[in-house]
C-alpha cells in the first residue's frame, strides 16, 4: 500500500482545486473520484438509461473501462478510451449524476477500482467517502468543510464567467438540493470520519487552504 491521502468534502469547498495544488507540491498522484462517477452517468446518458433502469445500468458497468491519466501534464479522463474530461463536466451530466452516484450497484463497482488505485502509488483521493469507506485506514484523513452560502457564492461567479444567467437565489437553492441528496443518501454519505481533520475555507483563499493542508500532510508523513 502506498501513503494515502484521503479528502472529502461538499462540491464547492474548492477541493478539486485544492488537491491538484497540493498533489503537485507533495509529488502525490491527484485522483477526482467525482469524475468516475461522473464518467458512469455519461455512459447511461449516450445510452439513453434512466437511474431506475437497474438492470441495463448492471449491464453497462460490466463492460465500463474508466481511466484517469496524465497527458502533457494534465489529468485526462477516458471513457472506453475517449477523452471525456470536458463532456463530463457539462451540466447534463451535472443533473443527474448525484441520482447515480447513490445507487448501490455503481459504487460497488468503482470502491474497489478506487481501492486498487492506492495499491501501488502515494496518493491524494478527493471525494465524499474516500475517508469513511474507501480508505478507512488512510495515512491522513481531511475533510474540507465550506458555508453553503459561500459555496453559492463561489458557483454564482463561476457561472458569471462562464456566461450562465443564474441568480445568486437559484444557484443557493441548487447548492442546497445538492447538500441534501449527497448527505442524506443510504449509501456512502457525505460524512466527516471521525478521525478526519476539519478544515474550514469558507473565509480562506485557495493558497492558504493549501498551505494549511500541505502543513497537515507533513506532519503526518514524516
Ligand atoms: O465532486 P464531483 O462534483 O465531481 O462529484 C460528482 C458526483 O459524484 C456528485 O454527485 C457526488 C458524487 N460522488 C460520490 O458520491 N462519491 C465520491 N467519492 C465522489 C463523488
Amino acid at each position: 500500500m502506498g501513503f494515502v491521502v484521503a479528502l472529502d468534502g461538499p462540491a464547492g469547498s474548492g477541493k478539486g482545486t485544492v488537491t491538484k495544488k497540493v498533489a503537485e507540491i507533495l509529488n502525490l498522484v491527484n485522483i477526482d473520484t467525482g469524475a468516475m462517477y461522473r464518467c458512469v452517468a455519461l455512459e447511461c446518458i449516450y445510452n439513453n438509461i434512466l437511474p431506475t433502469e437497474i438492470d441495463k445500468i448492471e449491464k453497462v458497468l460490466e463492460k465500463i473501462d474508466i481511466k484517469l491519466e496524465k497527458k502533457e501534464g494534465k489529468q485526462i479522463v477516458l471513457l472506453n478510451g475517449k477523452d471525456v474530461t470536458k463532456e463530463i463536466r457539462t451540466p447534463k451530466v451535472d443533473d443527474v449524476v448525484a441520482k447515480f452516484a447513490a445507487i448501490k450497484q455503481i459504487r460497488d463497482k468503482i470502491t474497489p477500482m478506487q481501492q486498487q488505485m492506492g495499491k501501488n502509488s502515494d496518493i491524494i483521493m478527493e471525494g465524499r467517502d474516500i475517508g469513511t469507506v474507501v480508505f478507512p485506514n488512510a495515512d491522513v484523513k481531511i475533510f474540507l468543510d465550506c458555508s453553503i452560502e459561500e459555496r453559492a457564492n463561489r458557483r454564482y461567479k463561476q457561472n458569471l464567467e462562464k456566461g450562465i444567467q443564474e441568480t445568486y437565489e437559484e444557484v443557493l437553492e441548487s447548492i442546497k438540493q445538492r447538500h441534501i441528496l449527497e448527505t442524506q443518501r443510504e449509501i456512502a454519505p457525505l460524512k466527516q470520519a471521525d478521525d478526519a481533520i476539519y478544515v474550514d475555507s469558507t473565509n480562506l483563499t485557495i493558497e492558504e487552504v493549501v498551505e494549511k493542508i500541505v502543513k497537515i500532510i507533513k506532519e503526518k508523513r514524516s
